[in-house]
Formats: C-alpha cells, structure tokens, sequence
C-alpha cells in the first residue's frame, strides 16, 4: 500500500463527482482513474476533475495497476457486477449505498471479498460523520440510557419523471432504496437487527414505491418508526430516546449538522448540550478515509459498519419490500 490511497472511480454521474471534490479535502487520498460505459464519459469525468487515466469499461478501470482502492458509483442494479469486477481484480472496495439490490447479491460480494481477502464497505458515508462519531460515543458513555426509540425520516421531493433514476424500476427506484435507506440504517446502528418489522407503502406513477414506512420492532422492547418520500421535502430529522435522555439530532440529520442531548432531570428535562460541527464539503470524505485508515492498519471491513451488518440492513430492506410487495427486473 502506498503512502497515498489512489481511487478509481466506476460511473460518472452525480455522487461520482461529489466524491471526486471531496476527496481533494484529504491529504492521503487522491483520484487517480475513472472508469465509465463510455470514453466520451470518461473523458468529460477526467477533464472536469483532473484525473489522468480515463477507461471506456468498468473492467479496464477495475484491472487498472495504478488503483489501490475503487468507488462504486453507479444506479444501485450495477452495484454488484462492478463491485465483484473489483473485488476479483484484488482491489480494496467502497460501494454506493443502497449496498446492492438485496441481502443475497449482498452475500455474493461479501463472500467473494473474504475469499479474497480484500477490503470491501457499504458506502454509508453517514456513519463516519464528526456528530454520528460523537453520538455513538454518548450511547455507548451511558449519556441517555438504554435506548426506546429512535425515530428518522427522510424525504425529498422530486417532479414526476419516468426517465429519472428514482422513478425507474430498471434503474432500482422507489423512496425506500434511495432514501429509506438512511433511516433504516440510522436504526440498524442504534438498535440492531429488529425482531419483527412492520410496513406499509404507497406507488409512483411508475409502480416504485413513493412512500413507505415501517416501525422496528426489538428484542429488548425498543422501537424504531422510520419514513421515507419521495413526494415531499420533509425535515429529514432523527432523534434517539432513552431512559435517561435524549439526542435530537437536526435535519438533516445523515449530513454533517448539529445535535443537542437533553437530559432528564427527574420529572422533566434537565440540562440541555448543543453539539455543532462545520464541514467544508459534501462530507464524503470521512469514509475515503476510514478506507485509508482500514488499508494502513490491515482491516479488511470498518468496525463502524461490518459486513454482516451491512448484509442485515439489506436483510430488513428485503423484509420491507417483501411485506409491501416491492419488487424489481430480474430479482428473485
Ligand atoms: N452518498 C450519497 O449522498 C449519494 C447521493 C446520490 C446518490 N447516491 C448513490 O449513488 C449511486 C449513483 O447515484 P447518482 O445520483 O450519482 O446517479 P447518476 O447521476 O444517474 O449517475 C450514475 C452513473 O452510473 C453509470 N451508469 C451505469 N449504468 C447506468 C444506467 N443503466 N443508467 C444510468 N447510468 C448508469 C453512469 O456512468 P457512465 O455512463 O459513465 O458509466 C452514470 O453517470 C446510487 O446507487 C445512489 O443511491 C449516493
């Protein structure tokens, strides 16, 4: 491994170039190679972010011997065959969230890297943010007790456009995939795996979903009520309550903000902390370099979202869908 992390980047589209800009923010980490479907796009990617080596395929850029690490950045059906092109090429693997399309293309990846031994992490780059850090600090310090309920939503709004990539079935749309994700995953860190799930959704013109819901349901007696839309601009809120307070955290709330822990104070609320963190940019690069910290320390997943968790929010994903009847070209 090389003093600096070289990235290569597969698709060249929105995230792509947020994550290129970002990475700019970090001094160990640099964008080497763009791989697209087209050297047209290739081409355009390099020019506009200043990356030398352009590939006309996914698999050139994966096969690329200058690439230490690979970012997958395309609509979420193509995240797994160009996560395993990667992962066979031997390179460590970030890939954009939603993981893959379900908990058994999940599996595949997963197997494959630790057959492999390569690096491999669900792009969630909200586990890595200052203030999440510092929320799971708080959880785990005893600062609110044991948890009883966590709530987050997140909804954007968005025109009615069959060609957009949220509202195609082919290209994996629906507010739950996209957006609900963010919210499921934010419950999967505070609570785990829930015992039993329970949900309920709404379409789009195009038969992806537009709104769904589901409350989380633990062992311990724990709840998490979590929404999405892609219908409405909402708060995109979270807060986290626990016997002995509670963390209200601002919308919105998987982007670098601010948060406040309120304490109870027998009867009542008691004494009231205000968290603020400032951020220069997207906030994409604390995950490029929780991967540079994993790759120097010989990790081959982050203790912030290890595989098989990842697996499991793919696996409560499934069960939502399957409850709603949410289905997609070509999975089972
Ligand atoms: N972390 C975040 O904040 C965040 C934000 C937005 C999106 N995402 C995730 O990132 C992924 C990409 O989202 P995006 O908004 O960047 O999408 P996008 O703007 O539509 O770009 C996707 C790119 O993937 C490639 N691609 C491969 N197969 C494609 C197909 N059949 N149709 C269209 N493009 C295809 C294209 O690049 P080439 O033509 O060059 O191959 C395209 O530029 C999604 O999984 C999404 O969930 C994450």
């Amino acid at each position: 491994m090389t003093d600096t992390i070289r990235w290569g980047i597969i698709g060249t589209g929105g995230i792509a170039a947020a994550f290129a800009r970002d990475l700019r923010l970090l001094d160990d980490a640099e964008v080497v190679a763009v791989g697209s479907r087209s050297q047209e796009s290739a081409d355009r990617f390099g020019d506009e972010h200043g990356i030398a080596r352009r590939h006309a395929s996914y698999a050139d850029l994966a096969a690329d011997p200058e690439v230490d690490a690979v970012y997958v950045a395309t609509p979420h059906p193509g995240h797994h065959d160009a996560a395993l092109l990667a992962i066979e090429a031997g390179k460590a693997v970030l890939v954009e969230k939603p993981f893959t399309m379900d908990a058994a293309e999940a599996r595949s990846l997963v197997d494959a890297a630790r057959a492999g031994g390569t690096f491999l992490m669900e792009a969630m780059w909200t586990r890595h943010l200052p203030h999440v850090l510092e929320i799971r600090r708080l959880i785990d310090d005893g600062a609110i007790g044991d948890v009883v309920l966590v709530t987050a939503e997140h909804g954007q709004w968005f025109a009615d456009d069959p060609e957009f990539r949220l509202f195609a079935p082919e290209l994996g749309g629906g507010a739950l995939l996209d957006l609900g994700i963010y919210p499921v995953s934010f419950a999967h860190m505070v609570l785990g795996t829930p015992q039993r799930i329970l949900a309920a959704s709404d379409p789009a013109f195009t038969g992806v979903d537009a709104q769904t819901s589901a409350i989380l349901q633990y062992a311990g007696g724990a709840h998490a009520v979590v929404t999405t839309t892609l219908r409405a601009q909402s708060e995109c809120h979270a807060s986290i309550a626990g016997r002995e307070g509670r963390i209200e955290i601002d919308g919105v709330f998987y982007r670098p903000t601010s948060f406040r822990l309120v304490r109870r104070d027998g009867r009542h609320d008691g004494e009231t902390t205000t968290f603020a963190f400032d951020e220069p940019g997207h906030g994409l690069r604390y995950q490029a370099a929780e991967v540079g910290r994993c790759l120097r320390e010989g990790l081959t997943e982050s203790p912030r979202l290890p595989l098989d968790e990842t697996v499991a929010i793919m696996e409560t994903l499934d069960e939502i869908r399957r409850q709603v009847g949410l289905t997609y070209p070509g999975l089972d």
